[in-house]
């Protein structure tokens, strides 16, 4: 098969995803993924969709999901999970900062452990808002820089050394909720939580759910 524009090739990070993203659910994680979608209607986009942990949580009101998944094997497991989501899901090659869609054409966005993991976090924003409805809205779930100073050395000294390379690109030390301000939309909410709540913080424990709204 040939590769399609946008495509990406991580056979490894796919396949530890596969695992670790399941697990984090049954460990309650799949909570704030509820939460994370509750009362989205219309036209939505998922960017960086995985393979489909989502899917299942979209309610009735959403008319079509198109998610958006770079990585081939990722996506080739969300095109399964799309054939029994409880909405219509279309799965396509794209990424955050080249989304395959018309502009003003999705009510909604949703991203979900994944503006840590994008290359470039301000074009993957300026790429939203662009295929955005004015006024749609952004629902974000995502792990961000720890809100000490200690933990978010940290997460800087990680960012710049090992971790990118180990763990598909991400990045633990992003001030994402900045970062949405600042790219056009205005934050209507942000929950600052911990997950896991393990003794010791793991550099990806602080987290944050949110909504925000395009503005002009
Ligand atoms: C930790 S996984 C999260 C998957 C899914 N959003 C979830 O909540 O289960 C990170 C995802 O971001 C995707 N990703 C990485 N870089 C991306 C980019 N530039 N544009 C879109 N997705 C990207 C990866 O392929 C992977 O599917």
């Amino acid at each position: 098969m040939t590769a399609r524009r946008n495509d990406t090739d991580r056979p490894v990070f796919a396949r530890i995803w596969m695992a670790a993203g399941p697990r984090l659910d049954r460990e309650g994680f799949v909570e704030w993924r509820r939460r994370l979608l509750h009362g989205l209607s219309g036209r939505v986009l998922e960017i960086g969709a995985g393979h489909g942990l989502n899917f299942s949580h979209y309610g009735a009101d959403v008319t079509e999901v198109v998610a958006v998944e770079p990585e081939r094997h990722l996506r080739r497991m969300a095109e399964a999970a799309a054939d029994s989501a409880p909405v219509p899901v279309t799965v396509r090659a794209g990424s955050a900062e080249d989304v395959p869609c018309a502009a003003g054409s999705m009510d909604a966005a949703v991203c979900s452990l994944v503006l840590c993991s994008v290359r470039d976090q301000r074009a993957a924003l300026l790429e939203i808002h662009r295929v955005l409805k004015p006024g749609g809205e952004l629902r974000f779930l995502e792990h961000v820089r720890a809100g000490n100073p200690a933990g978010a050395l940290v997460q800087r000294a990680l960012d710049a050394t090992i971790w990118p390379l180990l763990v598909g690109g991400c990045h633990t030390s992003r001030a994402t909720t900045d970062a949405i301000a600042a790219g056009g939309f205005e934050v209507a909410s942000a929950t600052h939580f911990r997950f896991p709540t393990t003794a010791v913080p793991l550099p990806t424990s602080p987290h944050v759910l949110g909504a925000a709204r395009r503005v002009t």
